[in-house]
């Protein structure tokens, strides 16, 4: 079971065929050409092959598996009826086509006259004969109700005609093979002299070119080795188009005549959408048709090749739509992925900004209150101050945390009573707007080398000497920021920062605002 669906489909039409050949290969085709226009229509195709008890459990198992109507041609008109019946009493609507049904249970019927096709092949026929000859006929499978048709409408014609006999009637059943073998067999036969026969006709192309290949075998064959011109006339039905179709054949005088049989598949499932969407339909379609014979086959195939052409156009560019269609839900599905990146990075940066604005208020009012609690407890606060939480809880050797941590270097973390850290402090604090104090001078200041100075406040603090006074200086242009009028250049320069701009970054990597933050 094959099944061809794009989108949500809508409704599930299951397609039951009793043969797979090339006839019905471009009938299959034109129905899936046709329901890629209609994302709403899925459809499940079966083949049973020539085989009517196939058929019969094919057409059971469609409606066990739930389709919305059957679309059907009837292998044989008994042996399919009974399944054909079960599905239509199930309530699902059937549309029978090309072969009958022997009920009256079914939604609507489509197909040619092949009475009518007999009966024009009949006219042709004699007419080539002159009214006079001898005719081979093949039919099509027996209990089907095109070769019932087909053989009635022939007859008729012919039996206007004295001097036209039918020398024999061979049991086909719509295949080359078999048409081949039947005829290979008749004309082997003892009673038979094959080239008495004027004209074969065969219920379809594909039979009759099955009598025709016997037919050159055997005359091949003969002793006399007689010539190919004396084959006999071949006639059939169906005139498909392409390659290896009938109308070809008429071209190339493999057959003297063929009769379209429309395949029509766009118009069955146009046809079962109708009935399924609830629009109106018509109950009997009878599709017309035409003769192909020499005078009309080159035309005919010509404009088949445009048909083909186009059918295949369409195809690529059904192709193409759905392919274009999948990039499209591809880009949509990149698109949301996109923006819900977008809008996860943007959410990110606001709470990132929320953070670090709470972030700088904290340090803003920290600092304050360190400021506010350093003027409580002396009238000259000293730079290293600004960080010392009278609240810090003592560690374990009497020190005194800093109350900002993160914020100041473990520098501030020195006992009150150590007189080598005070003794810092004041040369620091002193020094402080000289932008040109050198460690060394520092060192110098406090009897220490440089690499002394720097183990011993290191070992102390944690920090380094070049730390403590770059701290210290912003400590204290924090105050005079605070406490003074004097402009950001002048704290800068106050402080020992040669350069205001790089006061500014470095106050900006401390506190996390610049210097006219504090103002504000
Ligand atoms: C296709 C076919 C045709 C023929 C028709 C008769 O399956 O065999 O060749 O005309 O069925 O029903």
């Amino acid at each position: 079971m094959l099944s061809c669906s794009k989108y949500e489909p809508r409704f599930h039409i299951g397609i039951s065929q009793c043969s797979e050949d090339i006839w019905r290969d471009w009938q299959n085709a034109e129905m899936k050409l046709e329901a890629s226009f209609h994302e709403e229509a899925q459809l499940s195709f079966t083949t049973a092959h020539d085989d009517s008890r196939r058929q019969t459990q094919q057409i059971d198992s469609l409606v066990a598996a739930g389709i919305d109507l059957l679309i059907v041609a009837p292998n044989q008109l008994q042996t399919v009826s009974p399944a054909i019946d079960r599905a239509y009493d199930s309530g699902i609507p059937v549309i029978v086509f090309e072969r009958k049904t022997d009920s009256q249970k079914y939604t609507a019927f489509v197909s040619a006259d092949n009475y009518e096709m007999g009966r024009q092949m009949g006219e042709y026929i004699a007419t080539c004969l002159g009214g006079k000859g001898n005719i081979l006929e093949i039919v099509g499978l027996k209990g089907s109700s095109p070769a019932y048709e087909r053989h009635c409408g022939f007859h008729a014609a012919i039996s206007h005609y004295l001097d036209i006999h039918v020398t024999a009637t061979l049991q086909g059943d719509w295949t080359e093979t078999t048409a081949y073998k039947a005829t290979k067999q008749w004309l082997n036969g003892e009673s038979v002299n094959g080239k008495c026969i004027d004209v074969v006709f065969g219920h379809n192309d594909r039979t009759a070119m099955g009598a025709r290949r016997a037919y050159v075998e055997w005359l091949e064959g003969m002793e006399n080795n007689t010539s190919p011109s004396q084959l006999p006339l071949f006639c059939g039905i169906d005139g498909l188009p392409g390659e290896q179709g009938g109308i070809r054949q008429v071209c190339d005088s493999l057959l003297t005549a063929s009769y379209i049989y429309p395949t029509r598949g766009d118009l069955l499932l146009q046809l079962a959408l109708d009935i399924l969407e609830g629009k109106p339909y018509e109950k009997e379609t009878l599709l017309t048709s035409a003769l192909v014979t020499h005078k009309n086959a080159n035309v005919l195939y010509l404009e088949s090749e445009e048909v083909v052409r186009r059918s295949q156009r369409l195809e690529r560019m059904q192709l193409l739509a759905s392919s274009y269609l999948k990039e499209l839900s591809a880009q949509k599905a990149i698109t949301v992925l996109a923006c819900g990146v977008i809008g996860l990075l943007l959410i990110a940066i606001v709470l990132f900004y929320l953070y670090h604005r709470g972030q700088v208020n904290i340090r803003r009012e920290r600092v304050l209150n360190n400021l506010w609690n350093m003027e409580n407890a002396s009238d000259s606060p000293s730079a290293f101050s600004v960080h010392e939480a009278s609240s810090a809880p003592a560690n374990q050797t009497g020190e005194k945390t800093a109350s900002l941590e993160g914020d100041v270097p473990a520098a501030f973390k020195f006992s009150d009573a150590s007189p080598f850290i005070n003794r810092f402090r004041e040369v620091v604090e002193s020094n402080m707007s000289n932008s040109e104090l050198s460690v060394e001078d520092l060192a110098a200041n406090m009897n220490l080398s440089r690499v002394q100075l720097y183990r011993k406040v290191k070992a102390i603090t944690g920090s380094s000497p070049v730390e403590l006074l770059r701290t210290a200086r912003l400590n204290r242009g924090y105050q005079l920021l605070l406490t003074t009028d004097k402009t950001v250049s002048e704290v800068a320069y106050a402080i020992g920062f040669s350069a205001p701009a790089y006061f500014t970054k470095c106050f900006k990597d401390e506190f996390g605002m610049v210097p006219g933050d504090v103002r504000k």
